[in-house]
């Protein structure tokens, strides 16, 4: 059982603000980025949300990210399995800290975020009811197929993105869908960079999501 008191990311917890339908929204940065950087994107996703967001504690020349790569594309694959399991501890701990438990916690994460976020829904199938995933890559290919049955996922990807290829997008929804999850996609004209369709899309669905 992970001690409630241990939160061993730095991170930002913002309360909810309005009554609201107890749902937290995870926001899990990009490359480079940091725990303030997704906030007003969550408030805007939905407004009064509480927001709850870490920031990845691997370094690469100096830029925060959530698990090692060798090179683009190319994960650490024993990094990425502890540093998932480390999130998702942090999440059932943060969790009962801030009084959450009762609530549904949907993941927005974008890039390398969204790629740590694909990552605890495939081995720790019951901590989020949900994800939108800006520019997701497969992280691994799962052994076993995890029970996603009441999952829904938003994979948000761009046509043109030179990071992640169309391919990446639709092969991770498939393992996905495979394990039961409800799977939309997000086609995005532009490359890597997140456009104003991409945010229109993500709160239409996190509406529809948490009515
Ligand atoms: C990654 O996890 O490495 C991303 O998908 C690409 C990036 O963060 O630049």
């Amino acid at each position: 059982m992970t001690n409630v008191d241990r939160l061993e990311f730095i991170h930002r917890f913002v309360p909810a603000s309005t009554p609201n339908s107890g749902v937290t929204l995870l926001l899990l940065h990009g490359t480079g980025g940091n725990e303030q950087d997704l906030l007003t994107l969550g408030q805007e996703l939905l407004p009064g949300a509480a927001l709850l967001s870490p920031r990845g504690r691997v370094l690469e020349n100096g830029m925060p990210r959530f698990f090692r790569r060798l090179a683009e594309g190319v994960f650490d694959l024993e990094d990425l399995k502890l540093q998932t399991a480390a999130l998702a501890g942090f999440v059932d701990a943060a969790a009962r800290r801030y009084e959450l438990q009762n609530g549904k916690i949907l993941a927005v994460g974008y890039s390398n975020g969204a790629n740590i976020a694909a990552s605890i829904m495939l081995t720790n199938p019951d901590i989020l009811a949900g994800a939108v995933l800006f520019r997701p890559m497969v992280p691994f290919l799962p052994q076993v197929s995890p029970d996603l049955q009441n999952v829904s996922v938003l994979l948000a990807a761009g046509r043109r993105d030179p990071i992640v290829v169309p391919e990446q997008t639709l092969a991770l929804g498939e393992i996905l869908k495979t394990a039961g999850a409800t799977v939309s996609l997000h086609w995005h004209e532009g490359g890597h960079e997140l456009g104003r369709d991409d945010i229109a899309a993500a709160k239409d669905w996190i509406l529809s999501a948490t009515r």
